[in-house]
């Protein structure tokens, strides 16, 4: 019988260790580093600088006396600027230990295990007092800070960010999402009515819908080639892929990595592309910013992703990227007057612009820590968590079976008698541990997606709610679904399109 939950009944309680970010003590010293302290040397050097100073343990930077003055001085009179913590030291190991003081980088609530990266990324402090930072000197002082801000994003964003993509600044764009870049690349595509395009079964709603608007309204006729899930190889993927293109096919799309962490042989479907004229999209949602993507390297024409997801940006960030050498087949979805030179790929309008100037703190991040090593410890996670899972009756593994099929971040599997919509609501209610569902590729799955902030102790605790979950002893107050019409998944709209 479905059972679920009362929400009446008692949570679980796991406090966490002092010292960390949930223990009370943790804010106290945050905010004395400068979480919400305030300098006087102006948004563009400050907020958004380059953590350029000493690592972790070292001495801090700031002027003298910021802290002090911040908890007594009003913001309205105080120049704004977050004073910078020093970039975290690299670790020179994937284990717990040696990520300690980057988990102390993050202000989760107490208790909290945050598993669901794959849906958003939770940014670090710095991020977040970056934001804040943006907006406050917008409504301080507009003209300037618009001007500050722009020069932000044109000198500490695009290019560090084309540098961590292996593109050229000229040829990315800034968008909201990574679901506005695919629209973005999909309806700038040069096609013809009767033209064809190969998407794979396994596509996001976003990297599939804007190929849908296509064949809609231009005539353009959309194949969907089956790729099981988990699938065997690269190999595998490439041949389906290879049979599947016909004479008339003009674009191929596919993720990097899908919703559901399968890793596809992107240079080689990008090169079989190449090879028959056909343009190549790739979604780059799930990879960028979890593992080390070079855009030249792989070969594509366009390449979508989120910011917000892996790379720990602000929320409504994403960029597209398209390859100089395929403005003469893919032109910009907005600008008609748009020339090779000025190819005008972004979304046009006003843009916010404090949560693209906040990238500049993700981007301080993530090269501070390397993201090779940013791989290495999710790897190190969800290997971990694999292998606990294994231990559990009724389980079965749904990520691919190595490293060449399965990427280092996100885990799936489905838990005989298990509902996993209702698994999702269910944890987040009793034990504040936040995971998603995969009831998509013929799943009913549950993804956990780690990132390096969690802890093998959160893995701990997610195997054994799952187990009590299976066995629902453990769970006293769940009650069947007779009894709750609707059920909780319903109620708190777990089933989402990340
Ligand atoms: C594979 C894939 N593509 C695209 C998206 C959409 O990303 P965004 O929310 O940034 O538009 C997601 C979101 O989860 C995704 O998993």
């Amino acid at each position: 019988m479905t059972r679920v939950l009362d929400k009446k009944a008692p949570r679980g309680d796991h406090p966490r260790a002092p010292g960390a970010p949930g223990d009370p003590g943790f804010r106290h010293r945050l905010s004395r580093r400068g979480f919400l302290t305030t300098s006087a040397t102006g948004l563009a050097g400050a907020s958004l600088a380059a953590c350029s100073g000493a690592p972790d343990g070292a001495p801090e930077g700031g002027a003298p006396g910021d802290a002090a003055n911040a908890a007594t001085t009003p913001l309205a009179a105080t120049p704004l600027a977050p004073t910078p913590l020093p970039p975290p030291a690299r670790p020179t190991a994937p284990t717990d230990a040696a990520w300690a003081h980057v988990r102390d980088r993050f202000t989760l609530e107490p208790g909290t295990a945050y598993m669901n990266n794959a849906s958003l990324g939770m940014p670090p402090a710095s991020v977040a007092a970056a934001v804040a930072a943006g907006y406050e000197a917008l409504s301080r002082e507009p003209i300037r800070a618009k001007h500050d801000l722009g020069d932000a994003i044109a000198n500490r964003v695009t290019p560090r960010l084309a540098t961590l993509l292996g593109a050229d600044p000229g040829e990315i764009v800034l968008t909201r999402n990574a679901t506005e870049a695919l629209h973005a690349a999909a309806i700038g595509t040069r096609l013809e009515p009767g033209d064809e395009v190969l998407i794979t079964s396994q596509e996001h709603p976003a990297g599939r819908r804007p190929w849908e608007y296509r064949a809609t309204r231009h005539g353009v006729k959309v194949n969907t080639v089956f790729i099981p899930s988990p699938f065997e190889s690269g190999d595998q993927v490439v041949e389906l892929v290879e049979a599947a293109l016909t004479p008339a096919t003009r674009a191929l799309a596919f993720c990097h990595v899908t919703r559901g962490g399968h890793l596809y042989p992107v240079a080689r479907l990008c090169a079989l592309a190449r090879d028959r004229g056909i343009v190549s999209h790739v979604d780059g949602a799930q990879a960028v910013g979890m593992f080390p993507v070079d855009l030249h390297a792989l070969g594509c024409d366009t390449c979508s992703a989120s910011l917000h997801k892996w790379l720990l940006g602000p929320m409504g960030t994403g960029v597209l990227f398209v390859r100089a050498g395929a403005r003469d087949r893919v032109d910009s979805a907005f600008a008609h007057d748009a020339t090779p030179d000025a190819p005008n790929y972004g979304p046009p309008g006003t843009a916010g612009l404090p949560l693209r100037a906040g990238l500049a703190a993700s981007l301080d991040f993530a090269e501070a820590l390397g993201i090779e090593n940013v791989a290495e410890r999710t790897r190190f996670l969800s290997d971990q968590l694999k292998d606990r899972l294994a231990g559990l009756p009724g389980m079965t593994p749904l990520s691919g079976p190595n490293r060449e099929t399965s990427c280092p971040g996100s885990t799936i599997f489905e838990l005989e008698g298990v509902d996993a919509v209702e698994a999702v609501a269910v944890l987040a209610e009793r034990a504040k541990i936040h995971i998603d569902e995969h009831q998509r590729d013929g799943h009913n799955a549950i993804r956990i997606s780690t990132h390096l902030y969690n802890t093998l102790e959160e893995v701990e605790r997610v195997v054994e709610e799952l187990a009590a979950l299976r066995g629902r002893a453990s769970y006293p107050g769940v009650r069947s679904a007779a009894e709750s019409p609707g059920g909780i998944a319903r109620d708190l709209d777990v089933k989402g399109e990340d």
